[in-house]
């Protein structure tokens, strides 16, 4: 992780030092935030931003979701941020994390008392599972820790406190010697991974767990299109355990992990127990998408304007 020259708070380019929330800060008490995962890949026409728009959207349905209805920046506000951040640290790729937390108003649990902030960090960061995971596939495990409920805690937001339950499947899959954990649904089903959404493919069909039960990934809606694209049928269907075991190829995909193989989960081996060539051609078309050399990436591609500076406070 290369560490950036400065931060985008609340409207003003601070210096990485200088990005700092007091002890008191409701958001660290009570989980009280949300957050976004974007990525900004270099093109041959400069670092260009993937599917910005949906992510900010994601972002500001997350805030919805948890009750924020007076949302603190709009849409073309947010994008215009995450474009100075990137040119104000000169990265050519990096990863952008917007993070809207609860600031200000004490450590009562109602909402309607709590002042919403929002920063913005970007920070090189290579794939998150690993450039081997993304060429040969990850081991995962099955967690004994299930995923949420719909109606417990929301999963189509990206609030900070949800991410306890993947960060406690992730810890323990990797103390048990795994790279990532795949979580079941409350009642068992397969539902996603701490930080991908999961997909099998079976006679060169491919299937993935619907909507309802997983985060609505940008790269799951990236990859369905792609698939299509390539002629592959998809569908959305539950999942069972079992079914992962037998499956052809499984693999998952997130921002963050983009799209990596998955060649064995539980001490089975998963087709060859390598990347299969569905995965090998979606994760292909995928990377020359986000490079700008696929047939969406005109669609998908916001390329970082020059634009006016923001002052460094
Ligand atoms: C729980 C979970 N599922 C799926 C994803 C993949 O979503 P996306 O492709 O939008 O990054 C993420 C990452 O944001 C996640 O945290």
């Amino acid at each position: 992780m290369t560490k950036s020259e400065v931060i985008w708070m609340n409207g003003k380019l601070v210096p990485y030092a200088e990005a700092t929330v007091h002890f008191l800060t409701p958001a660290m008490h009570y989980g009280l935030a949300v957050f976004e995962g974007i990525r900004c890949y270099d093109t041959t026409k400069g670092p260009a931003v993937f599917r910005l728009r949906e992510h900010l959207q994601r972002f500001i349905n997350s805030m919805k979701i948890l009750g924020i209805e007076a949302v603190p920046y709009d849409l073309g506000t947010l994008r215009q941020a995450v474009h100075a951040t990137i040119r104000a640290n000169a990265f050519e790729s990096c990863y952008i994390r917007p993070l809207m937390y609860m600031a200000e108003g004490g450590l009562g649990l109602n909402l309607d008392n709590l002042v919403p902030a929002v920063g913005i960090a970007v920070w090189d960061w290579g794939n998150f599972l690993g450039d081997e995971g993304l060429k040969k596939g990850i081991r995962a495990m099955v967690s004994s820790f299930t995923r949420h409920h719909p109606n417990i805690s929301m999963t189509k937001a990206k609030i900070s406190g949800n991410y306890v339950n993947s960060v406690m499947a992730k810890t323990l899959a990797i103390r048990a010697g795994f790279d990532e954990a795949i979580m079941l649904d409350p009642e068992g089903f397969v539902a996603e991974c701490s930080g991908e959404n999961i997909f099998l493919v079976r006679d060169n069909t491919i299937y993935t767990p619907p909507r309802a039960i997983v985060l609505e990934g940008i790269t799951r809606d990236a990859i369905i299109t792609i698939a299509r694209d390539l002629g592959y049928r998809v569908i959305e269907e539950l999942i069972s355990r079992d079914q992962l075991y037998s499956a052809d190829e499984v693999f998952v995909t997130g921002t963050a992990a983009e799209c990596v193989g998955i060649r064995e989960i539980d001490y089975r081996t998963v087709g060859e127990g390598a990347m299969g060539p569905v995965t090998s051609a979606l994760q292909a078309e995928f990377f020359q998408t986000v490079i700008g050399k696929g047939e969406r990436s005109a669609e998908w591609l916001d390329y970082v304007q020059s634009g006016e500076s923001v002052q460094v406070a």
